[in-house]
């Protein structure tokens, strides 16, 4: 049997059919091009799952997805990965529109005890480090037993501060990405891909 999709429905899965979103706004353009589908993000995922569970075979995890840009990938991750786990999650930003600020605001910090605990932290994306790197010095100082890292995607021409990733999704170019998680201006990130974001003037 099928339903009937109702109007927004049907647009959004035009959009999301495409992997790509094209929007006029006052005097802008907003368009989004294809970087990865939904089937290569899944596809790698499994894959971090996979090389997770092995590294941590008879272990157990505690999972620290960051948010609110890794959401998506953590709730992914999470469905895969094949030893048992708790969560929590730190909710931080660093960002203003496109342009990092440098300055990192923690907006919820973890409630689990980290002492003596294998950590998993997840983040989206890893742009100049600092979000990164402000965090995993944070949990250090609760002296957890291990602390490892998996980002989405790896922005490495970016990088500002040093900071150890152990599993990365993907390496990406210096654009700026949206969708699975990711926003501009906290738009797009339920988009089930990820798209390259532009805004130019209509006129040009
Ligand atoms: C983004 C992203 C990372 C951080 C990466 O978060 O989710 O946490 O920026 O940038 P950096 O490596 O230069 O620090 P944002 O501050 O936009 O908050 P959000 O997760 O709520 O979108």
């Amino acid at each position: 049997m099928f339903r009937r999709l109702c109007g927004t429905e049907r647009l959004l899965s035009i959009i999301w059919g495409t992997g790509a979103f094209g929007v006029s706004q006052g005097e802008h353009m907003i368009t989004g091009k294809p970087l990865y589908t939904v089937n290569q993000i899944q596809d790698r995922v499994k894959e971090l799952a996979c090389a997770i569970s092995d590294d941590f075979k008879g272990e157990e995890l505690l999972v620290i997805p960051i948010l609110k840009g890794a959401f998506m990938f953590a709730s992914d991750l999470v469905r895969n990965i094949k030893v048992p786990l708790e969560l929590d999650f730190i909710m931080a930003s660093s960002y203003l529109k496109t342009d990092s600020t440098g300055d990192v605001t923690l907006h919820y910090d973890v409630r689990e005890s980290i002492k003596g605990r294998n950590v998993l932290l997840v983040e989206d994306i890893v742009d100049s480090g600092v979000t990164l790197n402000y965090i995993r010095e944070r949990l250090l100082q609760k002296r957890p037993a291990s602390l490892k890292i998996c980002g989405l995607l790896n922005k490495q021409a970016r990088r500002e501060v040093d900071v150890p990733l152990d599993y990365i999704g993907f390496e990406i170019p210096d654009v700026f990405v949206v969708g699975y998680g990711l926003d501009y201006d906290n738009k797009y990130r339920n988009l089930p891909y990820l798209a390259v974001f532009k805004k130019e003037n209509k006129e040009g």
